[in-house]
């Protein structure tokens, strides 16, 4: 079975408190099974972690990079300033997919700055909870 890691950054925990009509309903558990059943129905294994930490999340991607395994990544806030956590990005060896829960183009300018994404395959934003069911499907195709 292709084994993918999911990483979601700083403040996506605390989903359901966040505004609803950028991030969907789901809270974090919510969100977190249903990335499951979306990763069951199309016969992936998925691992899913979240930290608000930048070191945590730099340490998960040189575990990725070291073993090989594709990763989904949305990194939150750190999408718009974190050089860190690009390089990190940039030493992967499989597949990287930027996910957003909303559309950061279509919100402050703040946000339309990604230094992930120049380093990622692809990047899936604006559909909530769907963007993380789409880039299972976009790394179904993408993975041996
Ligand atoms: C986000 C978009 C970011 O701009 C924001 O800081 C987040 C979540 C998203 O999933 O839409 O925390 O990555």
């Amino acid at each position: 079975m292709k084994e993918i890691l999911v990483l979601n950054g700083p403040n996506l925990g605390k989903l359901g408190a966040r505004e609803h009509r950028f991030y969907g309903d789901l809270d974090y558990g919510q969100l977190c099974d249903f990335i499951k059943r979306s990763a069951e129905e199309l016969d992936l294994a998925v691992e899913i972690r979240q930290s608000d930490d930048e070191a945590v999340l730099i340490g998960w991607l040189h575990e990725a990079m070291e073993k090989a395994i594709p990763v989904i990544f949305n990194p939150a806030a750190f999408t718009h300033y974190s050089i860190a956590l690009r390089d990190a990005c940039a030493m992967l060896r499989a597949p990287l997919i930027e996910v957003h829960l909303s559309n950061p183009l279509a919100r402050e300018e703040f946000r339309h700055t990604s230094l992930i994404s120049g380093v990622s395959t692809g990047t899936i934003a604006g559909f909530k909870e769907d963007s993380y069911r789409l880039a299972l499907i976009a790394m179904d195709s993408l993975v041996e």
